[in-house]
């Protein structure tokens, strides 16, 4: 928060704690200015108001992905969503999709579980012989372009009604390694995305694509891997699914 903070605006902020038995809207009146984001209001809050109310952050610069949240229905980055661009009451909600620990943080567990050990899209971080890791860690992953906040999976309909179905973010980097093909193992690729739970669950909403705050665009990747598997199952002279599709996808 900047000193010259111009006025006051109202946050409704999630709250549950374990062992409540519902959550509950706690609303908050916090001085801000053009430039306040969503985080550091409710920082704000966390230092003068109530030290209990629980959020996740780090870089503050939409980097780590661990400050996603709903504001006002809309999967945003805290961190990199300004109050001035919000009209009205702003309400706070923890990521959907996925199991709520305390206030607007989540279990990020499911997520990560979408991808399986031992898993073909998983590899090492690059930069690990020349990183330091942090006690009782062995070794960094990542899953290149995205930043693994959850934005995706929390916008996915799909998603709202299967916790089964593996979601945008692990299906969007199936396809962009098949994509770079940088030694991946094609075969594996297909197969694992060539499953009912996998590419042809998707219904082709696309709101993965417009939450996501790092252009990975999933839903075209899906439509793309989508493409792979049908061309793929007609050479092995397999069914290929009736799924909804985008335009591109069905011109295939
Ligand atoms: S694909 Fe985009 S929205 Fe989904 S986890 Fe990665 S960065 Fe976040
Ligand atoms: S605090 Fe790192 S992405 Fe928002």
């Amino acid at each position: 928060m900047t000193d010259d903070a111009v006025t006051t605006r109202r946050l409704r902020v999630h709250r549950f704690k374990r062992g409540d038995h519902q959550p509950h809207i706690e609303e908050h009146d916090v001085p801000v200015d053009e430039r306040t984001t969503v985080l550091e209001a409710l920082r704000w809050i966390q230092l003068h108001q109530d030290l209990t109310l629980g959020l996740r952050h780090s870089c503050f610069h939409a980097s780590c992905g661990t400050c996603g949240v709903r504001v006002n229905g809309k999967e945003r980055l805290a961190c990199v969503t300004k109050l001035s661009d919000i009209s009205g009451t702003v309400t706070v909600d923890p990521l959907a999709n996925l199991p709520v620990l305390h206030d607007v943080v989540v279990d990020m567990g499911p997520f990560v579980a979408r991808y399986p050990e031992p898993h073909p899209i998983v590899r090492g971080s690059e930069f690990l012989s020349e990183s330091r890791t942090a006690d009782g860690i062995d070794e960094h992953e990542r899953y290149e372009d995205c930043i693994e906040c959850g934005l995706c999976l929390s916008a996915c309909p799909v998603a709202a009604t299967d916790d089964t179905y593996l979601g945008p973010a692990a299906l969007a980097y199936a396809q962009r390694l098949l994509e770079e093909a940088r030694g991946a193992d094609r075969d594996a690729i297909l197969d694992w995305a060539d499953q009912d739970t996998g590419a042809w669950r998707c219904h082709a909403a696309f709101e993965c694509t417009e939450a996501c705050p790092s252009d990975v665009r999933p839903a075209q990747r899906i439509m793309a891997l989508r493409k792979e598997l049908r061309h793929r199952r007609k050479d092995r002279d397999l069914e290929v699914p009736e799924r909804p599709s985008s335009a591109s996808e069905a011109s295939a």
